[in-house]
């Protein structure tokens, strides 16, 4: 176990996953700003670089393209070093991205419960495309169904912290770093 992080160690990106809502652009921030490290949020840094919100993007190009364009960003992003990347919700359940946030990073999966995050995303101000004409029962059912799916990737991450009580130093107690 130590031998494995000890290798990498010589990387030492953070890479936060989790469902739309579990909050981790904000703990990327909090997180980064603490350690001293760059952060990168995926979701800004495609806006950033290709002009587009992502809203815009889904409505105007496609999830398909969208997803193409995320796998190679999460390369770019992988190869810096020192930095608490805040992933997309979809970012680690697409082509092989969770094997390659695996191998390149201290990776850390934000659980929160399906009525949470349902209670997040219900008061969220934020656009998603892919939850913008959800009436309540069918986000929920959404949000169910979902992450039952993209659990199987999440929890591939090193770590899994609780998203409800999140307290920043008990994070940092457990990382490697
Ligand atoms: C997505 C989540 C979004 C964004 C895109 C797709 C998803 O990020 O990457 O809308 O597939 O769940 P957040 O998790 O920051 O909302």
């Amino acid at each position: 176990m130590y031998l494995y992080y000890r290798k990498k160690l010589n990387k030492t990106n953070i890479v936060l996953l989790g469902f739309p809502g579990a909050g981790k652009s904000t703990i990327g921030k909090q997180l980064a700003n603490k350690l001293q490290y760059t952060f990168i949020d995926t979701d800004r840094y495609f806006e950033e670089k290709y002009r587009f919100s992502i809203f815009d993007f889904f409505e105007q190009i496609g999830e398909e393209m969208f997803r193409q364009l995320e796998h190679q960003l999460l390369n770019d992003l992988l190869s810096k070093k020192q930095c608490v990347i805040a992933t997309g919700g979809g970012t680690p359940c697409f082509f092989d991205n969770m094997e390659q946030i695996k191998r390149s990073s201290i990776s850390v999966y934000i659980q929160l419960s399906p009525t949470s995050l349902y209670h997040r995303l219900q008061n969220s101000k934020r656009r998603r495309p892919l939850t913008k004409n959800l009436n309540s029962e069918e986000l929920n059912r959404y949000i169910f169904q979902e992450l039952s799916k993209r659990e199987i990737f999440y929890k591939q991450a090193d770590f899994i912290i609780k998203g409800e009580n999140f307290d920043l130093n008990e994070l940092i107690k457990i990382l490697p770093i």
